[in-house]
């Protein structure tokens, strides 16, 4: 068994006190769970970085971003680099989320090129994966979800692979109130863990952590986390709220 793994991507929410305050009452009221029963993360907008990690102190509480660019440094204008989130404090930086993916444009290719610069650097990438609501329809699903993981992972090692994160969003069920049953996140996280057994090896697949994200909530997270490919959650809206956010920790152990 994995530790269990519950990351919040704050989005493009949150200011400069609410991020800060949401920041504090994770860490505070979840001393003693956070880091040893379960690893959390929180994903604020780039700009409140700094405060965030400070914000969250000597807790075990993780700071993540929620995007990176692949390139180390140069004339890449609004980019943010690897060396700059860790400057910053950043332990993860989420890759391909379908935001990114879906409303900016990325590639796979693009998303590949940031798996692997975060991973070349030290940072843990989390890359999402997940399908349209009308690819689900037309029964495209394991397609376009072995096509992302396929393009996720590639040219990297087996060494590198084991720093990643996989995240499944099915895009249908992100922000909708619209939660993929237990069983359907199941039978999609069994394939991504097959999958990497396949390009990698079985001891690599059981190691990586794939969290289920597409509105989480207090109400559904026990019974997604006892689904035994589902080793955590990447939790969006619920996350803004400190008690929800923190009930969704306390589900998830
Ligand atoms: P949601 O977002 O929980 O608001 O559906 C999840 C995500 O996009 O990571």
């Amino acid at each position: 068994m994995t530790k269990p793994f519950i990351a919040g991507n704050w989005k493009m929410n949150t200011d400069s006190r609410s991020s800060v305050s949401l920041a504090e009452a994770v860490a505070a009221r979840t001393t003693g769970l956070a880091g040893r029963q379960v690893d959390v993360a929180l994903c604020p907008p780039f700009v409140y970085l700094g405060p965030v990690f400070r914000a969250v102190g000597n807790s075990s509480i993780a700071v993540g971003a929620q995007d990176v660019y692949f390139q180390p440094d140069g004339a890449f204008t609004g980019e943010v680099s690897v060396s700059m989130l860790k400057d910053m404090g950043c332990t993860y930086a989420l890759c391909g989320h379908s935001e990114r993916r879906h409303v900016i444009g990325e590639s796979d290719e693009l998303v590949n090129k940031k798996v692997t610069a975060a991973v070349s650097g030290g940072l843990l990438p989390i890359l999402c994966v997940g399908e349209l609501i009308e690819q689900r329809k037309a029964g495209r699903t394991t397609e376009v979800v072995t096509g992302q993981v396929k393009n996720g992972f590639a040219g990297l090692s087996a060494e590198k692979a084991l720093a990643v994160t996989m995240a499944y969003e099915p895009v249908w069920a992100i922000g909708t109130g619209l939660t993929a049953t237990p069983q359907q996140a199941q039978e999609v996280h069994a394939l991504i863990r097959e999958l990497i057994g396949r390009i990698y090896d079985s001891r690599l697949a059981d190691e990586i952590r794939i969290l289920y994200g597409g509105s989480a909530k207090p109400g559904n997270a026990a019974a997604l986390m006892q689904e035994q490919d589902i080793d955590g959650l990447l939790v969006g809206g619920a996350s803004l709220k400190a008690d929800d956010f923190i009930d969704i920790i306390k589900a998830a152990v």
